[in-house]
């Protein structure tokens, strides 16, 4: 579980102790010492600290820190003539995380561009391209609900209004939270002027499965991404007496809820998808009281997105007819659905010809690349083994010498498509 990595006894290049530097850095910031886990949430202070944190790498490396506005971070070169070519390679990931989540889950892709950075300069690898490090604001939607808020943001594919209106578990609205954080909410809106000067991107990231494991290989490119979606389902009925009220009598919420849950599961098993429930809320919560209301969350992910629709179509059909028998209410709102997303069949293929044949593999976990992917900007994914598979969770792992192998890999991907 210790997500330090080491130097193998190795004093270790530049770029090797450049990484564990950084990754000691980020280790202590938003961690829950008790579990081990990470809570770094857009706009937190974790997530101040996190920001702060990338601006000084990027100043450190002599590089020019923007911000989109949107919360993204983007670190130019400073040379104005390369920055300006309008043929930039974008490499970043997120710094955000799940409540409680791992410490390489976006982190790792981060840290990377800038040891990829770092190698690059050590072999001295002329960028004929400007090479941008970007940090993605809130990838998780841990806090406001919706996946990839920033990268939406960038690429229009969430209006700013909509997305000033989120609230987070507190009611507030990160329109509140922006301003309390002394942000410009005008400055909140698609940048289509900063894309057009983006000619590719690139994100590296832990595997959140076993692939790579069990094809013994450290390092391995995306294909694709599943089509997947978040769902919250609001359930209605009325409080009472649980020890009074007659079985018979109940309006109870939380029976509908339960068999959309079994409903998820036999359906995904079924549909060789995924379907979980992670985040339920329950009023008024009280132990001897039945239910008002139940609020719980679908995140539901196929192969194809006919399965999604008949997925969530049949799990909530199944909740349906316990609502009608119970005489409760079932309100189904989608909150934020991602189509299915092939990465850039060139990008791929040179990524795994230039890693020697590395494994090519989709994954059901979404991601910025996917947002901007589907926006048009030609994007590939480089994977780092896990060796357990587990994401989303303090256990989240990757060996000291597959991150660094994640780093050469990068620095190899970003020279070729930096190259004139
Ligand atoms: C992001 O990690 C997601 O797939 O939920
Ligand atoms: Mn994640
Ligand atoms: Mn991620």
């Amino acid at each position: 579980m210790d997500p330090q990595p080491e130097t193998h006894g190795q004093p270790g290049r530049a770029h090797e102790r450049e990484f564990v530097r950084m990754w000691d850095e980020l280790e202590p910031i938003g961690r829950d010492r008790s579990t081990g886990g990470y809570h770094r949430y857009a706009w937190s202070d974790a997530d101040l600290l996190l920001r702060e944190w990338f601006a000084g790498e990027a100043a450190a490396r002599g590089l020019e820190l923007t911000d989109d506005g949107n919360g993204n971070q983007l670190a130019w070169p400073a040379d104005a003539e390369l920055a300006g070519r309008g043929d930039a390679v974008l490499v970043g990931s997120h710094l955000d995380s799940v409540p409680d989540g791992g410490a390489y889950d976006g982190p790792l892709g981060v840290v990377s561009a800038f040891a990829a950075l770092d190698l690059l300069a050590e072999r001295g690898v002329r960028l004929d391209r400007p090479v941008v490090v970007a940090g993605f604001s809130d990838e998780e939607g841990s806090r406001f609900g919706i996946a990839c808020a920033g990268s939406r943001l960038l690429t229009g594919s969430l209006a700013p209004d909509a997305a000033l209106g989120m609230r987070d578990r507190d009611g507030l609205s990160l329109a509140e939270v922006l301003s309390a954080r002394g942000r410009d909410l005008a400055a909140v809106r698609p940048r289509p002027d900063i894309l057009d000067r983006v000619s590719a991107f690139v994100e590296l990231h832990v595997e959140q499965g076993r692939g790579l494991a069990d094809m013994d290989a450290a390092v391995g490119v995306a294909s694709a991404i599943w089509p997947h979606g978040r769902f919250r389902l609001d359930f209605t009925g009325e409080a009472n007496h649980a020890g009074t009220t007659l079985m018979q009598d109940r309006r109870d919420p939380m029976l509908a809820f339960a068999a959309a849950v079994l409903a998820a599961d036999e359906h995904a098993r079924e549909a060789g998808a995924r379907a979980t429930f992670g985040r339920v809320e329950v009023l008024p919560g009280g132990t001897n009281a039945i239910p008002s209301s139940v609020r719980a969350w679908l995140d539901a992910r196929a192969p194809d997105e006919a399965s999604l629709v008949a997925l969530v179509e049949a799990i909530t059909l199944q909740a349906r007819g316990m609502s009608r028998r119970d005489g409760t209410g079932l309100d189904v709102t989608p909150e934020s659905v991602s189509a299915a997303v092939s990465f850039d069949t060139a990008l791929r293929d040179a990524a795994a010809a230039l890693l020697g044949g590395a494994p090519v593999l989709p994954t059901g976990a979404g991601h910025d690349a996917g947002v901007l992917s589907q926006h048009g900007v030609p994007t590939g994914m480089l994977f780092v083994r896990n060796p357990t598979g587990v994401s989303h969770s303090p256990y989240e792992h990757a060996d000291p010498d597959d991150c660094l192998a994640g780093v050469r890999a990068l620095a190899d991907v970003l020279a070729h498509l930096a190259a004139a």
